[in-house]
């Protein structure tokens, strides 16, 4: 279950938007326009089982996302899901993912308070007996000048989803 999020959780001005998310349906976000850089020298990590339900995060991960471990444990990845993120950039994901490949990429997550952080995700599917049985997530920081990029290519992106 995926509650929509919370006005008194937002720290200043936000704009209200409706996500539909896939198997759960439609999320009401509240978004601002503060950026939460990613912190120096950290790891972001989290497992999945093979639907994207979170299983473990670090505490890194509870940090910059601003929900409890409670709420993160059992929820769906797209906790985090920006407004701002192209669909195509995650329907590359899983289809990698799924075949068993390792998927690398840039994503704009959403924080708890409103807020956004880039980060560079790798993610790798957890094979045993020649069954994934879940996926696990690695990030890093990424440059200035790759958040640039995706920013420009997201939005191109999402300017052709919305066309269409
Ligand atoms: C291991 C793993 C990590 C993920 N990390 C993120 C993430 O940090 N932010 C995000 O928006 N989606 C992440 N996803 C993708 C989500 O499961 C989901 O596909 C995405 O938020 C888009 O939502 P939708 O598939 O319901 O459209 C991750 C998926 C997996 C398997």
């Amino acid at each position: 279950m995926l509650t929509d999020m919370n006005p008194a959780d937002v720290e200043g001005d936000y704009r209200t938007q409706t996500l539909d998310l896939f198997g759960i349906g439609k999320r009401t976000v509240l978004v601002t326009d503060r950026e939460v850089p990613y912190p120096d020298g950290r790891l972001i990590v989290s497992c999945t089982d093979p639907s994207g339900i979170i299983t473990h995060c670090n505490r890194s991960f509870v940090a910059m996302s601003g929900y409890t471990r409670e709420q993160l444990i059992g929820a769906p990845h797209s906790i985090l899901r920006h407004p701002d993120m192209p669909a195509a950039a995650f329907k590359g994901l899983w289809d990698d993912i799924t075949a068993g490949r390792i998927w690398h990429g840039y994503v704009k997550n959403l924080r708890r308070d409103g807020a956004y952080y880039w980060v560079y995700a790798t993610v790798i599917p957890n094979v045993r007996d020649g069954r994934v049985v879940g996926y696990t997530s690695v990030r890093r920081k990424p440059s200035r000048r790759a958040i640039a990029e995706a920013m420009e290519l997201y939005a191109q992106l999402r300017a052709a989803e919305n066309a269409a």
